[in-house]
């Protein structure tokens, strides 16, 4: 319990007939980076809303730093927002708009300077204080948004898609100035995105939500290597997946009758003899031989594209429905990135590469 600074107890959250958030329970570390991630729609701005205060659960509560929250309002926690579509005003300038939020604080007028200036330095803006909102480009708006949500010192600091409006390279370079800016004032962040890569990259810890139920709580490197189950291990990432049947277990590990893959062995527990599943491995995971070798399988290359430092293949593979997705590194002499169309082709992958799933 000590652990969890905020604590998402059992929460749902109905409009009508619509369950945006269903039985969410979640525990975020104090100075902790976590990302909410999912689809379109599947709950995080409510989530969010949640433990800001602007909306209110159905059911379940919400504790901070052990205090329940659930009915205080937005102003009485120790949260700030900063919302999915940023608004500043565009007719205040900056230093007056990120002042905004300690209006009310009625701070003396040499600190309320000091502490916007600070903020200024923080988001690199320093020296930007008398130009217009309207004035600035789209990346220096989103971080007055965030100043002005830093000014207060909030605890807690909820970010709903912070960077969604952003170009690519901005919305890069965006990414590693707040990950330093978490790093040096030490605020948790809960941070919501539906853009896997850029949740991967950042956060401490993930969510993965998908209808309002929350899959998935892990670090980056365990989600995208061990993810728990099939919406996962598709959200996050490329995955081909295989079908078996578990045809011996013995000491954690598993054989699996896998069709026209032939046996696989893999490392797994909690399977009986007899159970279906589902083999779950990455395209990087597999190795493409133009030789063959002992317990490859044979498959003809149907599609390839030439990425610069990576090339990815599509392998019809005689007996399975999908072409088998594999990607192969550009590296020194390989030839694979020669490789176009119609060769035949020998796959394999070792038995640590899979992760087997309950269908
Ligand atoms: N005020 C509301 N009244 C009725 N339904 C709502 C309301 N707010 C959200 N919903 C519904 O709840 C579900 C979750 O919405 P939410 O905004 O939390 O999704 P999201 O994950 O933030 O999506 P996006 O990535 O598109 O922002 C959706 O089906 C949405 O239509
Ligand atoms: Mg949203």
């Amino acid at each position: 319990m000590s652990e969890a600074y905020i604590h998402i107890d059992r929460v749902t959250k109905r409009f009508g007939a619509v369950t945006a958030v269903d039985a969410a329970d979640l525990k975020i570390r104090r100075g902790e980076f976590f990302s909410l991630l999912g689809p379109s729609g599947c709950g995080k701005t409510t989530l969010l809303r949640m433990i800001a205060g602007f909306d209110f659960p159905t059911d379940g509560e919400i504790f901070i730093d052990n205090n329940a929250v659930t009915a205080i309002p937005p102003n009485r926690r120790p949260s700030n927002m900063v919302f999915q579509s940023y608004a500043i005003f565009p007719h205040l300038n900056v230093f007056d708009n990120i002042a905004y939020g300690l209006r009310k604080l009625r701070l003396p007028r040499a600190e309320l300077t000091a502490r916007v200036e600070e903020a200024l330095a923080m988001i690199k803006l320093s020296g930007f204080g008398m130009r217009r909102a309207d004035e600035l480009s789209g990346g220096q708006r989103q971080r007055v948004a965030l100043a002005r949500a830093l000014v207060r010192r909030p605890k807690v600091l909820l970010l709903d898609e912070p960077l969604g409006a952003l170009d690519k390279r901005l919305r890069e370079a965006m990414q590693i100035e707040l990950r330093q800016l978490q790093k040096n004032v030490g605020i948790t962040f809960v941070f919501v995105t539906h853009d896997q890569e850029e949740a991967l990259s950042m956060s401490d810890r993930i969510a993965v939500m998908s209808n309002g139920k929350v899959l998935q709580v892990a670090e980056p490197r365990t989600l995208y290597e061990q993810p728990n189950c099939r919406e996962v291990a598709d959200f996050i990432g490329t995955m081909n997946f295989f079908e078996g049947t578990v045809s011996g277990v013995q000491n954690g590990r598993i054989a699996i009758d896998a069709g026209p893959l032939g046996t696989l062995q893999a490392t797994a527990d909690s399977f009986a003899s007899g159970a279906s599943v589902l083999i779950a491995v990455r395209p990087e995971k597999i190795s493409l031989s133009l030789a063959k070798i002992d317990s490859s399988v044979a498959g003809k290359i149907s599609a390839s594209a030439y990425l610069g430092e990576r090339s990815h293949f599509n392998v019809i593979v005689e007996g399975l429905q999908e072409p088998v997705s594999v990607a192969t590194q550009n590296v020194g002499r390989m030839g694979s990135a020669g490789l176009s169309g119609g060769e035949t082709v020998y796959l394999s992958w070792p038995a640590e590469a899979m992760v087997i799933l309950p269908i």
